[in-house]
């Protein structure tokens, strides 16, 4: 089994100088020695300062987003090779804010302020090909809003994203990515998913990509849960079977918060491979 993968998110948070002093503090915690993945997932423009301070570490380098062009005429849009050309591994592809679906609403947000953030299952598909395309391993965000989950469409909101956002892949393709189970009203709201529900919606996500692409692809795949993970219920979610790992979004930009959710990845790791 592979180690889990714990991602952090920063989101709009960090100036360069900001984002070195916290990969500063993060290198002296000696993640390196521990059994589990670390990624951090700066703002576009604190991604070639990560990089450079980040050599010579094994925590890797993810972006927030992507374009799936190359070049080209898309004023502000960023292209896979671009992030390639900085070192970057991972890729958050389909948050649920890119998406303008907000865990915590934004009351001056009105509809037609909401279309800025255009995203749906066709881009999150683009983007995830054209990722794949040049190296970048995408982590691919799907979950359900309340009101969603409160009228009983979970299983359908997330078969629906998770079938249209690897639509037309090929089962080798699929069984490189990452997907984060990430219920919209668990983001940013101190309301974690209880351990068990969250590792039900994990597995599902890993048997819908059964059923389309074979156990072969699902294999290599992993799921990630998100939505308020911090150091006090990062145990229990991460000793879920089903539950491979973790994205981390406001635990992530404190160095201490961040490095205990590692640490509890890598005492279940030690744990299960000492046969318990
Ligand atoms: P949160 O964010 O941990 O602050 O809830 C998680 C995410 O949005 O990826």
């Amino acid at each position: 089994m592979p180690d889990q993968l714990i991602a952090g998110n920063w989101k709009m948070h960090g100036t360069v100088a900001w984002s070195l002093a916290l990969v500063e503090e993060l290198k002296h915690r000696n993640l390196d020695a521990l059994n589990a993945e670390v990624c951090v997932c700066p703002p576009f423009t604190a991604l070639y300062a990560v990089h450079q301070s980040l050599r010579g570490t094994d925590i890797k380098l993810g972006a927030q987003d992507v374009f799936w062009k190359d070049q080209g005429a898309y004023t502000g849009q960023i292209s896979p090779p671009m992030l390639a050309e900085l070192g970057v591994s991972y890729v958050i592809i389909g948050h649920s804010e890119t998406r303008g679906r907000f865990g915590v609403p934004e009351p001056d947000f009105t509809e037609e302020i909401l279309r800025h953030f255009g995203e749906n299952d066709a881009t999150v598909n683009l983007k995830v090909k054209a990722a794949l395309l040049h190296g970048l391993t995408p982590i691919v965000c799907v979950g359900e809003t309340l009101a969603e989950r409160q009228a009983g469409q979970t299983d359908a909101v997330i078969s629906a994203q998770v079938r249209r956002d690897i639509d037309g892949l090929d089962p080798a393709e699929v069984g490189c990515l990452v997907f984060a189970y990430e219920p919209v009203w668990a983001i940013g709201t101190g309301e974690v998913c209880d351990a068990p529900e969250a590792n039900r919606v994990c597995a599902l996500i890993r048997r819908i990509v059964t059923d389309i692409c074979g156990k072969e692809a699902a294999h290599g795949l992993r799921v990630l849960y998100g939505g308020s993970v911090k150091p006090d219920n990062a145990h229990d979610l991460l000793e879920q079977p089903y539950i491979d790992g973790a994205l981390v979004g406001g635990a992530s930009l404190n160095a201490n918060s961040f490095a205990e959710i590692v640490s509890h990845a890598h005492k279940i790791a030690e744990r299960r491979n000492n046969g318990g």
